[in-house]
């Protein structure tokens, strides 16, 4: 008698702690994935490269379904892309992005109209190779917009009209459209996106936006297009930082400071580099490349815990100041869905092994999924 009831003690005992642990907040949010976390707080997106697309990576692809609502095309939507040759558009992997998105219920963002990269040369040129006039400059970028976001009307949520207009001290970047149209190529673009599809929201896009010099820029601008009634909905903020830059404080400041303006903030780009950088400053100029040499591909083994630790801490300092400012930040998209993905294992210089991103190279999340998580799922 007296020995079952110790049982019995110990039986309940153990129930007991069983249940407390289970009741621990980081194992109650175990099965939850990012987009469950954030469904109250921000879209919750990544970018999608072709082979994803094209659904050859089915192991991305589940994630991409388990944890995002959002999605971006890493590279299909350029204009080297959707208009190769004057007039022949290709939307087969538009298609079927959109269709991707359609399928299963998720927030389709298009990247990008007006960007001076990953642009076809004849968009800027007449046969004899000179720069064209501003009437057929702008009569392309029209065709442009009205064929794509026309064709799109209705089913994109929203476009990065412009992509990387100013430079990091503020000034314009010396671009064609900018050469030859001057700053008002970026009103034209915001119309021409308007009238292409007046229900989809309408954003600028641009990286280092930490820095001063590009954020003064970009609230004149927006200030100055809004004063003219042209239609802008948000800043897209891209977040390719690394260890060291930007600072917190820095970025804030943007965040503050586009927030005035009235406009929805996206954190659209969000990647971590955890390598050396090569650059005097650390934007994302992805003209600039710099020759390979061992030494600043430290971790094509494996990463280190203590620069681990370093990044992990990071991405959740970054996500508590996003979540801080929930009601100005509508959507953070990761510009990739692993680390194999990830362009920074080629840029700015080509073949190092980088860490970016939130799942690793077999889609596992990161250890720093769970922290992310938990700085939601312990608020609700
Ligand atoms: C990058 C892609 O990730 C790479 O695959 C491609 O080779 C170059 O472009 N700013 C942008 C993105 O707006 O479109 C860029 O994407 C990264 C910088």
């Amino acid at each position: 008698m007296y020995k079952l009831s110790i049982m019995r003690k110990y039986f309940f005992t153990a129930m007991f702690l069983t249940l407390l642990i289970s009741c621990n907040s980081s194992d109650k949010n175990e099965d939850i994935t990012l987009k469950q976390a954030f469904k109250d707080i921000f879209y919750i997106g990544t970018a999608l490269s072709e082979e994803q697309i094209l659904g050859e990576d089915e192991a991305a692809i589940e994630v991409v379904k388990s944890n995002f609502n959002s999605i971006t095309a890493e590279n299909i939507m350029k204009s080297e892309v959707m208009q190769p040759i004057e007039g022949e558009f290709d939307f087969t992997l538009s298609d079927k992005f959109v269709e991707f998105g359609e399928q299963n219920d998720m927030q389709i963002i298009g990247h990008t109209l007006i960007w001076h990269s990953q642009a076809p040369d004849w968009f800027f040129v007449d046969e004899n190779g000179d720069d064209v006039s501003p009437e057929v400059l702008t009569q392309r970028m029209r065709s442009h917009i009205l064929t794509i976001a026309g064709r799109y009307k209705g089913r994109i949520h929203g476009w990065d009209v412009v992509n990387e207009a100013i430079e990091d001290d503020g000034s314009w970047r010396k671009s064609k459209f900018y050469e030859i149209l001057g700053e008002d190529f970026i009103r034209i673009a915001f119309e021409l996106a308007h009238e292409a599809d007046p229900d989809a929201e309408l954003y600028y896009n641009d990286y280092s936006m930490a820095n001063e010099g590009r954020r003064n820029r970009v609230v004149s601008m927006v200030k100055a297009l809004q004063e003219q009634g042209v239609k802008i909905d948000g800043i897209g903020m891209q977040g390719h930082l690394n260890l060291n830059s930007p600072s917190i404080e820095d970025y804030e400041k943007s965040i503050q400071e586009f927030a005035d303006l009235g406009v929805k903030i996206m954190i659209t780009e969000l990647d971590l580099s955890v390598l050396p950088s090569v650059r005097s400053n650390d934007g994302a100029n992805v003209k600039s490349t710099f020759e390979y040499n061992e030494k600043i591909n430290p971790y094509k083994d494996g990463l280190s815990k203590e620069v681990e630790e370093k990044q992990y801490q990071r991405y959740t300092d970054f996500f508590k100041l996003f979540v801080k400012y929930q009601d100005n930040i509508d959507r953070v998209t990761l510009w990739g869905v692993n680390d194999a993905q990830s362009w920074k294992n080629d840029w700015p210089v080509e073949g190092r092994t980088d860490y970016t991103l939130l799942f690793d190279r077999n889609n596992k999340p990161k250890e720093v999924v769970k922290d992310i998580i938990n700085i939601v799922s312990n608020n609700n």
